[in-house]
């Protein structure tokens, strides 16, 4: 099967069973997307397929025949993204093992919401569960985030 991954055609051979999570993982190495829980709550392992964000350990790897995937590995391509610089200016994280999928979960919420309101961050993060920080610096990061994105 192929996939774009990051801006990369990839020819892979997968089982057809197997998730689109461990192939980021385990055949491309881009262990920055995590596996935090087997029952689809954590959101660690979120990516963007074709622009929307999704767990990436919900949808089998065959499912993404043909996709674009961008993976955090993806987003810091040109150096850190504003959301990456965000999260690291208002300490949006502690060990950092939600933190990828917190960051791809918020490319999505500012493409939804530019200027976020406290209800919309929360809802729009409602599937990425942190068990250290509180939130609260995560939500600064995410305002943060907004302003950087336009050039405030
Ligand atoms: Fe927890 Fe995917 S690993 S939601
Ligand atoms: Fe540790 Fe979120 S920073 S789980």
């Amino acid at each position: 099967m192929k996939i774009t991954i990051n801006g990369t055609v990839q020819d892979l051979t997968v089982h057809d069973n197997t998730l689109l999570v461990d192939v980021l993982r385990d055949q491309l190495h881009l262990t920055g997307t995590h596996v935090g829980c087997d029952t689809s709550q954590c959101g660690c392992c979120t990516v963007q397929m074709n622009g929307t964000a999704i767990k990436s350990c919900t949808i089998l790897a065959v499912q993404a025949q043909d996709a674009e995937i961008t993976t955090i590995e993806g987003l810091a391509k040109n150096g850190l993204h504003p959301i990456q610089e965000a999260f690291s200016q208002e300490h949006g994280l502690q060990c950092g093992f939600c933190t990828p999928g917190m960051i791809m979960s918020t490319v999505q919420l500012l493409k939804d919401f530019p200027n976020p309101t406290d209800d919309q961050i929360m809802a729009g993060l409602a599937g990425n569960l942190c068990r250290c920080t509180g939130y609260v610096n995560i939500i600064a990061a995410v305002k943060s985030a907004a302003k950087k994105m336009q050039g405030q």
